[in-house]
């Protein structure tokens, strides 16, 4: 198993409240759920999970600063960032990753593009590696599996 193999997975603001947030959009899953099958996910892939929730801008940026200190130290595998709304709006999240050079996933668990054209827009996929949306919670495994697929190139 190579050294870079942690997977930072993290989620912005109101997604501690999946569950009992427009569960007709985001499905009935909690976070603790997600985590549990983001888990299960980055197990069978030989990752490390780091798995955080905020709702504090700042603290994402702080992370992803975070995450990017893992990467120059070559241990990160990559990152699942679900944003939440401030994809939408956070130049300082698009500067965060930009700076730091990090393998990043974007990740909505709604399509963001059949829903209100305020969403249509995101600051995160321009330095985004990959996009993932629409697939409910099961993005988030798909997220890891891509990370997989793409720090062994002859599969990718
Ligand atoms: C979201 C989509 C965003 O537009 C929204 O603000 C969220 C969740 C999603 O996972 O589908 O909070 O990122």
């Amino acid at each position: 198993m190579s050294l870079a193999n942690t997977v930072f997975v993290l989620n912005g603001p109101n997604l501690n409240l999946l569950g009992t947030r427009e569960p007709q959009v985001y499905g009935s899953a909690t976070l603790d759920d997600v985590h549990a099958l983001t888990a299960a996910a980055c197990a069978t892939h030989g990752f490390m999970l780091d798995f955080r929730q905020s709702n504090h801008e700042g603290e994402l940026v702080d992370w992803v600063h975070e995450a990017g200190r893992a990467h120059a130290a070559g241990t990160l595998a990559g990152v699942v960032l679900n944003a939440g709304a401030y994809t939408h709006t956070s130049v300082a999240l698009h500067d965060a990753i930009k700076g730091t050079g990090i393998l990043l996933v974007e990740l909505h668990i709604s399509n963001v593009h059949a829903r209100e054209s305020f969403r249509h827009h995101s600051y995160i996929s321009p330095v985004a590696k990959a996009v993932i949306a629409g697939f409910g919670v099961q993005g988030y495994a798909l997220a890891v599996a891509g990370l997989a697929a793409l720090s062994q190139p002859s599969r990718a």
